[in-house]
């Protein structure tokens, strides 16, 4: 027992968290509900690697279709591995990070080569994967193997700082967080335990305005007994994003296709189609004159923003017809097969910005 602020504080238990997920575990395409569950059931650590996998630094609502996508057109690890990347580049369109999907064929290609199919249950395996870092090592082998794994994302963090008024962002803090929800994970229902505390994250201890009179661990959590929840996690003072700007260009043949080439596989939107564009400056002095050719450019009105992890991009669109026999590498696409190709948000934008299709 821990007296605080001169409350009596219960200790949280994992089975109040338990008790509560049984009746509000969201209903998720990748999930096998918990009266399911308990004991005996694993999930398919397919079904589990992908759902993570597309989960890093996406939102559930988002991940959703895309994962229903993924499995009606690769319903195994080995369909995935035979699969061509550029078909996985497209049905990941839209949902950034495109290294992921990259990954995604890697690490699929080594589950059937070198483990048969078959998804490694040591951590120290898992973590030699491509795209497998220690959050996502640690939801596959609570989720698909039932082991006592604690899994810290984000939404884990926010509960675990709460529950027990942790201040602060120094990696000590992290250390100090991860321990504590080390020392909460039972060694039963490792699977359940670890959707639960995200799901409790997601859904009750949200960011702002928790709803704590809903929450299994009210009596427990400190931060709630300080009235301070709304004051934590601590937050950092956001960094302004640079701007970076550029021109891109719309080259459009007689019969409507547009030209459009691939970017290069390492670094941002690897492997990604795009229209061609100047290099994307912090200065702003990109002018015409870098236009890849000499041709009659319009320049449309207005501007393309997109906002990636590191920088703000402004776009200015310029279009021009041009035939086919000029010296430009590429691939010219009608209106009507965009959709066939990996086409990033921004160049979606961008092309839906010229009234091109999409
Ligand atoms: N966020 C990341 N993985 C999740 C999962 N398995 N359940 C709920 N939210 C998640």
């Amino acid at each position: 027992m821990i007296i605080t602020a001169n409350k009596i504080m219960v200790k949280p238990r994992s089975k109040e968290l338990l008790d509560w997920y049984d009746n509000n575990a969201r209903v998720l395409p990748w999930r096998v509900p918990p009266p399911n569950r308990k004991e005996v059931a694993h999930s398919d650590p397919y079904l589990v690697w992908l759902s993570e996998i597309m989960l890093q630094q996406t939102v559930v609502a988002t991940v959703i279709p895309y994962f229903e996508k993924f499995i009606k057109q690769w319903p195994s690890v080995e369909i995935l591995a035979n699969a061509d990347l550029n078909s996985i580049l497209q049905a990941w369109s839209g949902l950034g990070y495109y290294a992921r999907a990259r990954n995604l064929h890697k690490c699929a290609r080594i589950i059937v080569k070198q483990y048969n199919g078959r998804f490694p249950d040591s951590e120290k395996k898992l973590l030699m994967l491509p795209g497998i870092g220690p959050y996502t090592a640690s939801a596959i082998l609570a989720i698909a193997f039932e082991k006592p794994a604690t899994v810290v994302d984000g939404n884990v963090e926010r509960v675990i700082t709460r529950l027990f008024a942790i201040s602060g962002r120094t990696p000590e803090v992290k250390s100090k967080i991860k321990s504590l929800a080390g020392e909460l994970t039972p060694k039963h229902r490792c699977g359940d335990y670890a959707q639960a505390i995200m799901d409790l994250g997601a859904t009750i201890c949200s960011p702002r305005s928790p709803k704590c009179i809903d929450c299994p661990w009210l009596a427990a959590c400190k931060a709630r007994s300080l009235s301070i929840e709304n004051n934590l996690p601590t937050r950092l003072p956001r960094k302004k994003k640079v701007v970076r700007e550029g021109l891109a260009f719309l080259i459009v043949r007689t019969d409507g296709a547009i030209l459009l080439r691939r970017r290069p596989e390492q670094g941002l939107l690897g492997g990604m189609m795009e229209v061609p564009s100047t290099n994307w400056a912090e200065n702003g002095l990109t002018h015409i004159s870098e236009a890849p050719l000499d041709l009659d450019w319009l320049e449309l009105p207005g501007k393309v923003t997109h906002t990636f992890t590191h920088f703000k991009l402004e776009l200015k669109v310029y279009k021009s017809a041009a035939s086919e026999d000029h010296q430009l590498e590429g691939l010219w696409v009608l209106p009507e097969k965009l959709k066939e190709q990996a086409l990033p948000t921004l160049t979606k934008k961008v092309i839906k910005h010229a009234n091109l299709g999409l």
